[in-house]
């Protein structure tokens, strides 16, 4: 048994990673301030014995390493951070602080209280806006938003902290991911996220372009299952990995799933494309596969299915 360190316990990822580091027989400590995560999300851990959950601010001065210090845990899992690539480009200053100087902060903390291993929640935002399908982790990185430059710059820090002082890192470049206590709120969140409670309360949805985008969707637990093995898997080294399927799905295949779950729903409006969208992002998956024996098992059907049915 390991104990794992998960700040942004309370979000979308974080929930479910505690929840399959629990249900793998590991002790897990949370943190979370609640910016975006929800308690809700943690209903089920907070049941467990095995659960400690602190609330707090990973980026406050000398939080997370008081913490760290505590709890002496095996392996850090640091998904807490600025979630929106949107709100990155308009205050610019709070995504430095929560998406670069925290990663910062955790770094310090591994370093001074022996931690052993930190994973890391990257993005696909680290490409940018390349057609060098599918996406390599060797292939060049151009951000285009605060938000993939912050993901870029921190997986420097924490692979220069694991080097120099002697920790593993693991940084994963999550894709699309999608799947149960994705928060809808915002235009900008996940477009699964949306079309799911469109369809659920009897809305119709919006597809902007022709609906011929394709995106690597991947499943929550598929993630979370990538994340309990970058943090406890044995001999694992550090690098860099895609965390995706390796398949590209497209918005009308997504909504044909709704469509057929929802057969009474109104049809689907097209509107303009959406300034700045990329059309493809397709991810290469076999370096996880090498580095933690990681390959994704759910398929867009399958895991759209669950979402509809369960919510
Ligand atoms: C991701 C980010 C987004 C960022 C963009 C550019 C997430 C969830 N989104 O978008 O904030 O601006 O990268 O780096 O991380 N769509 C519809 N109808 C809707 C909602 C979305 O057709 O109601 C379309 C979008 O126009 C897009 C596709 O669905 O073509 C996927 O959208 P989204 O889920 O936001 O993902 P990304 O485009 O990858």
């Amino acid at each position: 048994m390991a104990h794992v360190l998960v700040t942004g316990a309370a979000g979308f990822i974080g929930s479910h990673t505690v929840d399959r580091l629990l249900a793998a027989g590991h002790a897990v400590t949370g943190l979370d301030n609640f910016r975006t995560g929800r308690r809700a999300n943690l209903a089920a851990a907070l049941a467990a014995p095995r659960f400690a959950f602190h609330e707090g601010d990973v980026a406050a001065p000398g939080a997370l390493a008081a913490l760290v210090g505590t709890v002496r845990p095996d392996a850090v899992i640091h998904l807490a951070a600025l979630v929106s690539v949107q709100e990155s480009m308009t205050d610019p200053d709070l995504n430095y602080a929560l998406n670069v100087h925290a990663t910062h902060l955790v770094a310090e903390a591994a370093r001074l209280h022996g931690v052993r291993r930190i994973v890391f929640a990257s993005s696909a935002a680290v490409y940018g806006d390349t057609a060098d399908f599918p996406l390599r982790e060797t292939t060049e990185k151009s951000p285009i938003s605060p938000y993939g430059a912050a993901k870029l710059a921190s997986e420097a820090i924490l692979l220069g902290h694991g080097a120099a002082f002697g920790l593993t890192v693991r940084c994963q470049r999550y894709f699309n991911v999608f799947g149960p206590r994705q928060d809808p709120a915002s235009p900008y969140s996940g477009v699964i996220s949306i079309f799911d409670r469109r369809y659920r309360s009897g809305q119709g949805v919006t597809i902007y372009g022709d609906g011929q985008q394709t995106r690597d969707f991947i499943s929550v637990h598929d993630v979370a299952r990538a994340n309990l093995l970058a943090a406890t898997a044995p001999a694992v080294a550090s690098g860099v990995a895609n965390i995706c399927t390796g398949r590209a799905t497209s918005l009308l295949e997504v909504v044909g799933v709704f469509a057929r779950h929802y057969p009474a729903a109104p049809a689907v409006v097209h509107g303009a494309p959406r300034t700045g969208d990329i059309l493809h992002s397709l991810g290469a998956p076999a370096h996880a596969d090498a580095a933690l024996g990681f390959r994704a098992e759910v398929s867009v059907e399958t895991g759209l299915g669950e979402l509809i049915r369960t919510g």
